[in-house]
């Protein structure tokens, strides 16, 4: 070839590439998910790298593990904001070295004016979206209370300011989107643009894995917290932003709702189950007490000698959350507001004569246990929890959301975040189901102030006493019977905890009355088995996703993240 036509090549090329005809490789993440780590002294599992860099930086500098813990869901709150939040609400379970436990209650709260019918037509049928999108779906976020309580409480690092610090510097530098991120953030575009102004950092054409996220509100707020505590969020500009946007949309929020708003220690739901003590979160969270009702159910049962996945093992399980979830439905609600029988839903005769109509050769009908009728789950299952063991064994389980991702795409434009669509976690009318396909009735009703029932189930286990696992994960409905089953893998089936969160998983909440299941959860002999039993499936394409920590024999600790997630990671030193 001739020089000069060469040279005119390689220009045409360059030109090509400059022009964006050649595709431009992504920036790299500074960043990679570890999903399986064993630490010698201290370990976190958290949703985001870059949220598990800042807690193991505050266990390092000397901070325990609430201090961790409330540094990462700062972190969380900006790197993963999907889930993460401080528009959100949450639930936190301690264990200190010393076996002492506690339950730390800071779900979100139904506004002052909100009303039992508030999402009923005329004619009273439900609306449909009016409590999943918009402003009118906000309930009180108690994030912000929750975290400055657990430290006030807790925390060793005498300055709060240096567990917010890390978050306010990713929110002002930016971080690099994740592939996950960056996916969702693409996927509510429609959304974002319906309830939002622009200019908007979450409105954009195209984001993709690699793009610089940079969130200016988002740190002035966090900035206002730093320096005026939680009336940093609760109280002045940030609160004022917070009613402003929620009335422009005809929510219900308000100053007084906000400034009265407090987190609330609670007493953590105990129970033995053989030589293991589950320590796990009350209402306003379901999830403790169906834990624990699932496993003493199954209990008196030789789940080791059935095996894994076999038939008799999948049957009864699912027969425990049947019933665990047909109680959930009818008993739970906020405790300050209803009178839960928790007693006697956790007394062992009780749920002896529960399993009395447990059939080992046949389906039990769930409508012969409590009558209802609805559609399948409509939403993925975002929320984000975060299991932390500190040096001293200090060891911390925390599960918080926006319910839906991104909440309920409304974000505060004066202030940077996303609000929750929590209500719908409320029971808008008896019989009718929320977004998990799950009932309530007047124990979940919607009251001013009341706290909307949850199933997030962050848990300890202490095994002869001492401390044994960590876990707890984002996932709806759906979080008990993984917390449930990771649980039994490891204490029954004998696996490690990375076989234990990646095993495939089923999921019954009673209704609708179908098994879900992972794809490919389980051999196909036994689901044809389950088949002839009467039950039948529906296959989804992934459910709650786990984060956990193991004490190891002789007091490693294996931090486990979840597959299911991308971007789960585990660290520690
Ligand atoms: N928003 C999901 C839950 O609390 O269960």
């Amino acid at each position: 070839m001739p020089k000069t036509k060469f040279h005119f090549l390689l220009l045409f090329f360059f030109i090509l590439f400059l022009g964006g005809g050649c595709r431009k490789a992504a920036p790299a993440l500074d960043y990679s998910a570890v999903k399986t780590f064993t630490a010698d002294s201290a370990a976190v599992v958290s949703p985001h790298p870059l949220a598990t860099r800042v807690g193991v930086e505050v266990l390092k500098k000397g901070g325990n593990a609430v201090d961790a813990a409330v540094a990462v869901q700062f972190a969380l709150a900006v790197v993963y904001p999907r889930a993460g939040n401080i528009g959100g609400g949450g639930f936190m379970v301690i264990r200190t070295a010393e076996g002492a436990v506690a339950a730390l209650d800071y779900r979100e709260k139904a506004p002052l004016g909100a009303h039992r019918d508030m999402y009923l037509d005329s004619l009273g049928n439900v609306i449909e979206g009016l409590s999943t999108m918009g402003h009118l779906a906000a309930g009180i976020p108690g994030t912000v209370a929750g975290l400055f309580e657990a430290h006030r409480k807790y925390g060793r690092i005498q300055d709060m300011k240096e567990l917010i610090q890390p978050a306010i510097e990713l929110a002002e530098k930016g971080f690099r989107l994740s592939s996950a991120e960056a996916e969702r953030l693409n996927r509510f575009q429609e959304a974002f643009r319906k309830y939002n102004e622009e200019p908007n950092p979450f409105i954009k054409d195209s984001f993709r894995m690699g793009s610089l996220m940079v969130q200016e509100k988002l740190a002035s707020t966090l900035k206002q917290i730093r320096d005026r505590g939680r009336a940093g969020f609760y109280e002045g500009p940030v609160a004022e932003a917070i009613v402003e946007e929620v009335q422009s949309g005809n929510g219900l929020i308000t100053l007084e709702g906000l400034r009265s708003y407090e987190a609330k220690w609670r007493e953590p739901v105990i129970g033995e189950y053989g030589n293991y003590r589950i320590i796990s979160m009350p209402p306003s969270s379901s999830g403790g007490i169906a834990l624990v009702q699932m496993l003493k159910m199954v209990e008196p049962y030789p789940l080791h000698e059935y095996g894994f996945h076999s038939t008799r093992a999948v049957h009864l399980m699912v027969e425990a959350e049947r019933r665990a979830y047909a109680d959930r439905a009818a008993h739970l609600g906020d405790s300050d507001f209803y009178d839960v029988p928790r007693d006697s839903l956790l007394s062992d005769a009780y749920l002896r004569a529960r399993m009395g109509s447990f059939d080992a050769a046949q389906a039990t009908a769930s409508d012969s246990i409590l009558a209802g009728n609805f559609n399948l789950l409509k939403e993925s299952y975002e929320t984000t929890h975060t299991s932390v063991v500190d040096a001293s064994g200090n060891a911390v389980s925390v599960t918080t959301t926006l319910n839906s991702n991104y909440g309920c795409k409304v974000w505060v434009d004066g202030a940077g975040f996303f609000l929750n669509n929590e209500m719908d976690d409320f029971s808008a009318k008896p019989g009718v189901p929320n977004q998990f396909g799950l009932l309530g009735a007047e124990a979940n009703a919607i009251q001013p102030g009341k706290r909307m029932l949850s199933s997030m189930t962050p848990t300890i286990v202490e095994k002869d006493g001492a401390l044994f696992m960590v876990l707890g994960a984002p996932g709806g409905s759906t979080i008990i019977t993984a917390v449930f089953q990771v649980f039994v893998n490891v204490a029954e089936f004998g696996m490690s905890l990375e076989e234990a969160v990646n095993a495939g998983r089923f999921h019954h909440q009673w209704l609708p009355n179908a098994i879900l299941i992972e794809d490919n959860a389980f051999p196909d002999s036994t689901k044809q088995a389950l088949e002839a039993m009467g039950h039948s499936f529906n296959i989804v394409g992934r459910m709650a996703v786990i984060k956990a920590i193991q004490r190891l024999p002789g007091g490693r600790l294996q931090g486990v993240g979840d597959p299911r997630n991308p971007d789960d990671d585990a660290g520690g030193y």
